[in-house]
């Protein structure tokens, strides 16, 4: 329809008394007079509705309908043939037209026919527009599904490889959990074959002549200890525990009669071979797995502390402090188990004689804890206390030193006024170890 008037084509040789006919009402009326030019026109004006005579000159209406619906230009158009004379239109409705009239409908009559074939058509367009709209939604139902479909497929993918890789998982933990069986094994069995050989070789030493039994035992005791005051980790305190058990393991290559001498009675060479045989140690324990620790603090138990030992003539800190603990734990042990009844203030004194020479100096506070913790035998009391706490009269324990290793007042010092005040100038200067310790009870 063209601004609401409906599009009409009369075809036939009466064709332009439509126009008179259908005058005043909505319609915009096109005219041919035979088929070809019928078809031309109806090309041109894409009628709404097509009537047509049912005699044509060079054919019939008829077969103007047919010409028209084979042609898929115009294919919705309503078609009215007009049939003049009684009885022919249900002939005519058999060939096709959506109408068939007889000729004699008034006009108002014939525009209610070509509104409703015209409605008819606008039906039937939307129709098709609606098949149209269906028809591109079937496309894309097709689409989502065969989407779907790959998603689903995907998904299952995803899923088989998400199941592969937590049976992997779950075999790489089991995988992980034996390893750490095994190797929770490998260690205690490493474990006793350490503790095993360390056995055989504490044996074999306290089997020497001049290498008392439990001396071995007794130095790790002290060793161990000192470690820990210090606040040395396990595994610090392990190695130095360790390497004490074996410290005179050397002596296992030492012929027995040099054993038996006593050290005054050395030659040079005797007493190179006793100065070097940590050196015997240290390859001994290197030939056994899980040793090298040990065997490098074994090394240099017979350093000085002031850098005059061997074998690799170290200084103060360069010494390996667990060499250093244990070479104190041995000497202090050395003079402890010698004497029947030992004397502490005894047992210090001669210690002191060899602290900043042969001691590191800042360990005879831990040593001191050891012996008031243990004391040996039958000793005299010994007490720690802070250096502020000092009074006139009391007796050092041990002597006190700087913290370069300088000795500012020796063993057994019975304290004066004076020496309090030189210690408390000496701490301004240069800090001191607060604590102190000093023999009997006080008050
Ligand atoms: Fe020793």
């Amino acid at each position: 329809m063209t601004q609401g008037k409906i599009r009409i084509l009369c075809v036939g040789p009466s064709a332009v008394s439509y126009r008179d006919l259908l005058a005043g009402f909505p319609v915009e009326i096109s005219v041919a007079e035979e088929m070809t030019e019928g078809i031309g026109a109806a090309r041109r004006t894409d009628p709404d509705v097509i009537i047509c005579s049912a005699h044509l000159p060079g054919g019939t209406g008829e077969a103007f309908l047919r010409k028209v619906r084979e042609d898929d230009f115009f294919g919705g158009s309503g078609f009215a043939l007009v049939s003049p004379g009684t009885g022919e239109t249900d002939a005519h409705l058999s060939g096709g037209p959506d109408v068939v009239w007889d000729g004699s409908e008034t006009s108002g009559r014939l525009f209610r026919e070509i509104r409703l074939l015209a409605r008819l058509r606008g039906d039937g367009e939307a129709l098709a527009r609606s098949r149209e709209r269906l028809d591109a939604a079937a496309i894309l139902v097709r689409k989502q599904k065969a989407a779907l479909k790959k998603m689903k497929r995907a998904a299952l993918n995803d899923r088989t490889m998400l199941q592969n890789t937590l049976r992997q998982v779950t075999l790489m933990n089991a995988e992980r959990d034996r390893l750490r069986e095994e190797a929770t094994l490998l260690s205690r069995v490493n474990r006793g074959n350490r503790e095993g050989i360390m056995t055989l070789i504490s044996s074999l030493i306290e089997a020497k002549p001049g290498c008392p039994r439990g001396h071995g035992a007794n130095v790790a005791k002290i060793a161990l200890f000192m470690a820990r005051d210090l606040g040395l980790d396990a595994s610090e305190t392990g190695n130095i525990e360790r390497a004490a058990r074996l410290h005179e393991a050397g002596k296992l290559f030492i012929p027995d009669a040099l054993l038996r001498k006593s050290p005054d009675e050395y030659t040079p060479v005797e007493e190179e071979r006793m100065d070097a045989h940590p050196l015997k140690a240290e390859t001994l324990l290197m030939g056994f797995t899980g040793f090298k620790a040990e065997a490098s603090i074994v090394r240099h138990l017979h350093e000085r502390f002031e850098g005059t030992g061997v074998p690799d003539g170290l200084k103060k800190d360069r010494i390996p402090l667990g060499a250093r603990i244990i070479a104190l734990a041995d000497g202090y042990e050395e003079i402890a188990s010698a004497d029947s009844s030992p004397n502490l203030g005894e047992i210090f004194s001669r210690i002191e004689a060899r602290v900043g020479s042969r001691y590191d100096p800042k360990l005879m506070p831990a040593l001191h804890r050891y012996a008031a913790a243990h004391p040996p035998g039958d000793t005299e009391r010994c007490i720690e206390l802070s250096m502020f706490e000092l009074k006139p009269g009391y007796v050092l324990a041990s002597g006190i030193y700087t913290a370069l290793g300088a000795k500012l007042l020796p063993v057994n010092t019975v304290l004066t006024e004076a020496a309090i005040e030189r210690i408390a100038r000496y701490n301004k200067i240069d800090p001191l170890d607060e604590k102190v310790f000093v023999k009997g009870t006080v008050q």
